[in-house]
């Protein structure tokens, strides 16, 4: 096959939900339909069960196992599926939102009866800072769920993108029907606990017709109708190309569990999902159909076994070949690298493969060389840019219990960075070290870890900060004037960035409003 054929037949994408949503139910369901998995309850759930909530060794072996299932490849009509997992626990919603900058789309799950939760709402803006293309899932209709327009108009109010619904239920919870699909004009009969969808669907390509009033009664019919009526008059008519640009998101209601409304949008999805697509480096864009080989690290598990520091690194390829054994350009790094174990994820299996193409994902396994944000090429010295560190919500002094350890301190806190587990922060006024997370988890896990892997002591002291900035300015002068002048609060990150660490809210507010020619950004790329 030529690497045209292999990029066109690819789709890379990962599901986003809030916990509970439907996630690992809606995974499942479309690995049964892939045929990568034969029964119901194989993909265990990635989510962290309430009792270990604050376990985080429990979570970590957890997270071990899930290892297996960060990339579940499967083939569907001709079609290769990349599916990348996210974690469950929203202390890790950073490898999330690392993941996302590895994918072409999203599915988004919303559960019918919560609607737009927050955590979704923070995934989305995620997505929409690289205008990924999103399809909606509207989950649990068998539920007594909010009213299928109300939860449109939030999902576009909250997420701030345009809706448009590919299909309409009929009914809701107890009286669920089934789904009306607008795109086909077919009609889909729930039956609950169904495992595959029969393919033979009533079609009414008149919605009029009365045999529609005996399939779902009288009144259910009359409300189709006007349904119907009032989407098509109100929604424009659906743009492929507006989906791709991120301007619309399509929507599909079903319910995961009962297999329902899966299919449809499974096979819309391999339709209109975007194959891999140029991605660009601080050099130029680069295609996908480029025969020189390029890619990135945007992941790394760390085995938890300090006998074997090895770890695995996701590569998300871009462009042209990835071969086994062969020498490339480590970027950042001093030398080239060549890796002979490389793994591939198939449904729950892994499988040492010889080559991949871009949209895939391998796992390399790795020393210690690598960390998050490397690329890897052909001999091309270029940095693949939309991998950015976001500002951490809780930030906690280092503290170092033994002096005697500082150098272990120091490379422990170091590679612990590099793998992504938190954000360093030095500050400019006495080097004090700051370590920044999205969640509590990450700290017990750092203070473990330093003593376990690195014989280091550390306790962390909390700090009364409330966002990190990334700072700068067209004017140098005034920048190194502010810089001056707030040094209290001047930081480097883990690439020497500037950062400005602001105490809260209103205060940052008044020092954006005093210094209008210094730029705050929330994310390390701008
Ligand atoms: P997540 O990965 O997004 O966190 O969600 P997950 O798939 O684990 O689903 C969360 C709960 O919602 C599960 O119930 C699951 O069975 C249920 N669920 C998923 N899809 C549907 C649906 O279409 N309708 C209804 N009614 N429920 C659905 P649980 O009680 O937490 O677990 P389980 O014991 O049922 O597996």
């Amino acid at each position: 096959m030529s690497l045209t054929e292999e990029i066109k037949k690819r789709r890379t994408f990962a599901i986003i939900a809030h916990p509970d949503a439907g996630k690992t139910t809606l995974t499942e369901k479309l690995l049964l339909f892939g045929g990568a998995i034969q029964t119901a309850g194989a993909v265990k759930s990635n989510k962290i069960d309430t009792a270990t909530k604050s376990d985080w060794m429990e979570i970590e072996k957890q997270r071990g196992i899930s290892v297996a299932t960060s990339v579940m490849g499967f083939e569907y009509k001709d079609t290769k599926i990349n599916l990348l997992d996210t974690p469950g626990h929203q202390d890790f919603a950073e490898d999330t939102y690392r993941t996302l900058t590895a994918v072409d789309s999203v599915i988004m799950v919303i559960d019918c009866v919560k609607g737009v939760e927050i955590q979704t709402e923070k995934l989305m803006e995620v997505c929409r800072m690289r205008n990924t293309p999103v399809i909606c899932f509207i989950n649990k209709l068998d539920r007594e769920g909010r009213d299928p327009y109300d939860l449109l108009d939030e999902v576009e109010e909250k997420l701030n993108i345009k809706v448009r619904p590919l299909s309409w239920p009929i009914g809701m919870g107890k009286g669920f029907k089934g789904v009306y699909n607008l795109y086909d004009q077919k009609l889909n009969l729930f039956t609950p606990s169904q495992r595959k969808l029969s393919d033979d669907r009533q079609v009414f390509e008149n919605l009029d017709d009365a045999e529609l009033d005996g399939l779902i009664g009288p009144n259910n019919a009359k409300q189709l109708r006007e349904d119907v009526e009032l989407i098509e008059g109100v929604y424009p008519e659906f743009s492929v190309e507006d989906y791709l640009e991120g301007k619309v998101a399509p929507v599909f209601f079903g319910s995961a569990v009962n297999n329902f409304g899966v299919n449809e949008m499974l096979d819309t999805f391999i339709k209109i999902a975007p194959a891999p697509k140029s991605r660009e480096t601080d050099v130029r864009e680069v295609k996908p159909s480029e025969s020189k080989f390029s890619g990135f690290v945007f992941k790394i598990h760390a085995n938890m076994d300090p006998n074997h520091r090895n770890r695995i690194a996701f590569l998300r390829i871009c462009s042209g070949k990835f071969e086994r054994n062969k020498p490339y350009n480590h970027v950042r790094g001093p030398k080239p690298l060549r890796f002979s174990n490389v793994t591939q994820f198939m449904a729950q299996d892994k499988e040492i493969i010889d080559e991949a193409f871009p949209g895939d994902i391998v796992g390399l396994y790795d020393t210690g060389n690598l960390k998050i944000g490397d690329t890897l090429t052909d001999g091309e010295n270029m940095v693949f840019t939309g991998i950015p560190s976001f500002s951490p919500e809780i930030f906690r002094e280092v503290v170092n219990k033994d002096a005697m350890k500082t150098k272990q301190l120091e490379k422990g806190l170091k590679q612990l960075m590099e793998e992504g587990v938190a954000q360093l922060f030095t500050f400019d006024m006495g080097s004090r070290k700051v370590v920044g997370t999205v969640g509590q988890l990450q700290f017990e896990v750092i203070q473990f870890r330093l003593k376990n892997e690195y014989n280091a002591t550390v306790e962390f002291h909390p700090m009364n900060l409330y966002k990190a900035c990334w700072i700068s300015s067209k004017d140098k002068k005034q920048l190194d004037e502010f810089v001056r002048s707030k040094n209290r609060y001047i930081a480097r990150d883990k690439d020497d960035k500037l950062v400005f660490m602001a105490e809260s809210k209103s205060w940052l507010q008044m020092v954006q409003d005093n210094y209008p020619e210094i730029e705050f950004h929330f994310t390390s790329e701008f």
